[in-house]
């Protein structure tokens, strides 16, 4: 019997999610299917069936995504996964297609994911985006060296209090940063405040820090101590799990508060941006130990709609010669032209129409390509220097880098 993806059909979320999970080897607590149930979208959920059994499973959430200027409609993809006994066989390619059908049918011009092993989907149009960096600083080593600024307090607060401050930094922060998703009131609270007994990380408490200036909260922290007393002191280790700021002096008035805490051995952090301000805020960069990987993955499902819902920098215009083998009705020529005067802001503000066209390409190169230059985390002079696009005529990349460059390393803070 041939393998079929269809629509899960279920009203019961569990055989889902214990489909969800096998090919990552985890248990579904009653707990699990409790949280999912909030967080997933019913009409969203994919999978693959061999008969009645369900061997590959794929979802969708309904996201905003930031882009340079501006925020458009995107897909999260999630709970990917096919069964041990079912693998390579082609059923995620399958799920993909209907997947981006679905997307393509619903008017969202991208979809992002997060991907468990980077190979796996740019063969399927998705380009890497944004880098996602952690570090590993020695408390020896944490010394700043600008002086403390004036101006702002940071203070703690409890999880009652956290729920109304910090949904509102994110969103002044979100919506200057491409790469910055949205989260639903349920995401708040089962994945960002809720405190377990005991979670897959551990069972230590997460405190939450905001830094407050003249006109309220500008910023705040999250971290929890791993606790390592040995016979000769501590060695406790400061995880800083998430600190978004939208402000600079909130951001490094934060850093500050964190790497000065006292009974700190180490001080660890994940998903930082690839920009971190700690570089230049450090006395002793190199021993940050910071790591850059990949963060989130951008597919173009609609070239034209996604092209011309961002901001860019610089007026003129550009030929992109796209392929795309996956979405035919994104391969071809395309016209970016980009006018106006650009405004005294930070941000890219110019507006770009984006039409068919048969002029001689500028910049000839694939959609998993152009997803890499979407969002600004790289140039199209890196992708030549890198053998994934071609030049058609001399200055075309100078001219698109000056169309598409962005202020700040696009960042996405979370795994979805
Ligand atoms: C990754 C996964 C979903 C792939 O499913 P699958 O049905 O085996 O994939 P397909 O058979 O459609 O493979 C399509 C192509 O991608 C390649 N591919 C698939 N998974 C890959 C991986 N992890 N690394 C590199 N290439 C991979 C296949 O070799 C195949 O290439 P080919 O067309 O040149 O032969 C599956 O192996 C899985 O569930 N893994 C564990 C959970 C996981 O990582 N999920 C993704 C979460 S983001």
């Amino acid at each position: 019997m041939p393998v079929e993806v269809r629509p899960y059909g279920s009203d019961d979320l569990r055989p889902f999610l214990v489909a969800a999970e096998i090919p990552f080897a985890y248990a579904v607590r009653d707990e699990y299917v409790r949280d999912h149930e909030r967080i997933l979208e019913r009409d969203r959920l994919l999978c693959a069936y061999d008969g009645d059994a369900i061997v590959g499973t794929a979802a969708a959430l309904s996201l905003r995504l930031t882009v340079p200027g501006a925020e458009v409609a995107a897909a999260g993809v999630t709970e990917v996964g096919v069964i041990p006994s079912h693998r390579r066989r082609g059923i995620l390619t399958s799920m993909m297609t209907r997947l981006l059908a679905d997307v393509r049918a619903r008017g969202e011009p991208v979809a992002v994911l997060w991907a468990s092993e980077a190979a796996i989907y740019p063969r399927f149009g998705y380009g890497l985006a944004t880098m996602d960096a952690s570090f590993d600083l020695p408390g020896a080593a944490r010394a700043l060296r600008p002086a403390p600024e004036p101006g702002g307090h940071v203070r703690l607060v409890d999880v009652a209090e956290a729920g109304g401050l910090l949904p509102r930094v994110f969103e002044a922060a979100r919506t200057a940063r491409p790469g910055f998703v949205t989260r639903t009131a349920a995401w708040w609270e089962l994945h960002v405040l809720r405190e377990r007994e005991q979670d897959r990380e551990g069972p230590e408490p997460t405190f939450t820090a905001v830094h407050e200036g003249e006109d309220g909260p500008e910023g705040y922290v999250r971290y929890r101590m791993r606790h390592a007393w040995e016979t000769h002191g501590h060695e406790n280790v400061l995880e800083v799990r998430e600190l978004i700021a939208a402000t600079g002096r909130a951001e490094r008035a934060l850093w500050r508060f964190a790497l000065e805490m006292d009974l700190v051995g180490r001080i660890r952090a994940r998903h930082q941006p690839a920009d971190s301000p700690l570089l230049l805020l450090l006395s002793e960069p190199r021993r940050l130990g910071f790591t850059l990987g990949d963060g989130l993955f951008v597919r173009l499902v609609d070239v034209a709609g996604a092209l011309s819902g961002r901001r860019y920098a610089a007026a003129g215009s550009v030929v992109l010669d796209v392929a795309d083998a996956g979405a035919p009705w994104n391969e071809g020529r395309w016209r970016l032209a980009v006018s106006g005067d650009v405004r005294a802001s930070s941000e890219p503000s110019l507006r770009g129409v984006v039409e068919r066209t048969d002029d001689a390409a500028d910049i000839a190169l694939d959609v998993t390509d152009l997803g890499c230059c979407y969002l600004g985390g790289f140039t199209f002079g890196e992708l030549v220097r890198a053998g994934r696009a071609v030049e058609g005529r001399p200055g075309a990349v100078h001219r698109a880098d000056a169309l598409f460059a962005v202020d700040r390393a696009p960042w996405c803070p979370e795994e979805f």
